[in-house]
């Protein structure tokens, strides 16, 4: 085989197993270091080299939002980044929103709203409704905003589900969902 044939194979087959990067990600305010394939996701990172599995995976394309966590605020898809993007970047997953003892306020009204059946969906949905309600805070328009100059975003029922429209639920307890979000947003548990 000839150096040319060997470099081309070497490209086909991409990084080799022991190719591996060092990662600083800080997850609910706690440093972690790690070696990573660059190809893990900050999903299989969180799930399988942290052990933090409260955050779901369900599609794993970007299309069901079970896997949302907040990453230094913002609200992402965490099947659709690689780990090693976030050097030095703060996540927080559902376990670091809240505790069995001390529950978030949108963690309280799932449960008071009866927000969810099997609860497969229920972390990405709060942590997506933790982002959203931060985007709408600082006045970011959505599709359903009437008008989008508005100085204020009003949370309507409308809103809001355009908001969480990534978050797919199979059991379908939109409408729970929608009535915890509102309760927050409402400023009822502050
Ligand atoms: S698992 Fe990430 S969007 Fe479905
Ligand atoms: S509660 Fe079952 S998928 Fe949402």
């Amino acid at each position: 085989m000839t150096d040319e044939r060997v470099d081309a194979a070497t490209v086909a087959a991409g990084p080799s197993a022991t190719t591996q990067y060092p990662v600083r990600v800080v997850v609910n305010g706690v440093e972690h270091r790690v070696m990573l394939d660059p190809r893990v996701t900050l999903l299989d990172l969180l799930r399988e080299h942290l052990h933090l599995s409260g955050t779901k995976k369900g599609c794993d394309h970007g299309q069901c939002g079970a896997c949302t966590v907040l990453v230094n605020g913002r609200r992402i898809n965490s099947c659709l980044t690689f780990a090693v993007m976030h050097e030095g970047d703060e996540v927080v997953t559902i376990e670091g929103l809240g505790s069995p003892n001390s529950l978030h306020p949108l963690q309280a009204a799932f449960v008071e709203r009866d927000g969810f059946q099997c609860g497969y969906c229920t972390p990405g949905q709060i942590c997506s409704a933790v982002g959203m309600l931060a985007e709408a805070k600082a006045g970011w328009p959505s599709h359903a905003t009437a008008d989008v100059a508005a100085p204020e975003i009003v949370l309507t029922d409308a809103e809001m589900r355009e908001r969480m429209s990534g978050n797919i639920c199979r059991c379908a307890a939109y409408p729970n969902i929608i009535a915890a979000i509102g309760d927050v947003a409402e400023g009822t548990r502050r």
